[in-house]
């Protein structure tokens, strides 16, 4: 909430008995979001689930959350616009800043196709708390995985500002790794990616 309706409103923001460094402690690493960004069909939910199998058996508190999973609930009433997108991200992004205060490890998969969406974000956690991993897979590629039949109806144009059709995608300048995941499989993938998270030092 912006400033202006936190006083409207007399909201405090109460802080609990029990802080975010407790709360890590207890499990034995820290909070941190693994934002995966990337083409419908690119592979961000497949190796996201497969880091989350990994750090869990490592005994990590963890949660993956995911796009066709969260606008059947919490985002339902979002169109896939420019402006329903970034209230998407917004949303998602104060419900992962809660994901990391409560000292969990949050892997999400969303396209996130806007720069300044994501950004935002990053803006809201610490250094180190917001992983950004670009998952690059060319439109051609996701359209032949996609099992859905998204990719078709969009050629066809029955899905509009479909992203990477009819709708952009703008990748990371500075993402902390890349993953070209038509040149490598996501076993591969998410070993590289909890390398990432160890050298980051979250767990
Ligand atoms: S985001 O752009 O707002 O980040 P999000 O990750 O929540 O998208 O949802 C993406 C999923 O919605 C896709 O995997 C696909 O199944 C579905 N979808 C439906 N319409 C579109 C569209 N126009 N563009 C992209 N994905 C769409």
């Amino acid at each position: 909430m912006n400033s202006e309706a936190v006083k409207k409103n007399n909201i405090t923001w109460f802080n609990g008995y029990v802080s975010r460094e407790d709360r890590e402690k207890a499990h034995d690493h820290k909070g941190a979001v693994i934002w995966f960004t990337g083409l419908s069909a690119s592979g961000k939910s497949t190796i996201a689930h497969i880091v989350e199998k990994q750090l869990h058996e490592r005994g990590c508190s963890t949660y993956v959350l995911d796009g066709d999973n969260v606008r059947h609930g919490l985002c339902a009433d979002l169109t896939f616009c420019a402006k329903d997108r970034a209230e998407n991200i917004r949303r998602i992004g104060e419900m992962v800043r809660l994901f990391v205060d409560a000292g969990i490890i949050v892997l999400t998969a969303f396209i996130s196709p806007y720069r300044q969406d994501r950004q935002q974000v990053r803006s809201l956690l610490s250094d180190g708390q917001f992983l950004e991993i670009h998952v690059d897979c060319p439109p051609e590629i996701c359209a032949t995985r996609d099992q859905k039949g998204i990719y078709q109806k969009a050629q066809a144009g029955i899905i509009k500002e479909f992203t990477g059709i009819s709708a952009p995608y703008e990748p990371p300048e500075n993402p902390e790794l890349i993953i070209q995941s038509h040149e490598e499989d996501a076993k591969a993938a998410a070993k590289k990616v909890v390398e990432l998270i160890e050298k980051c030092g979250v767990v």
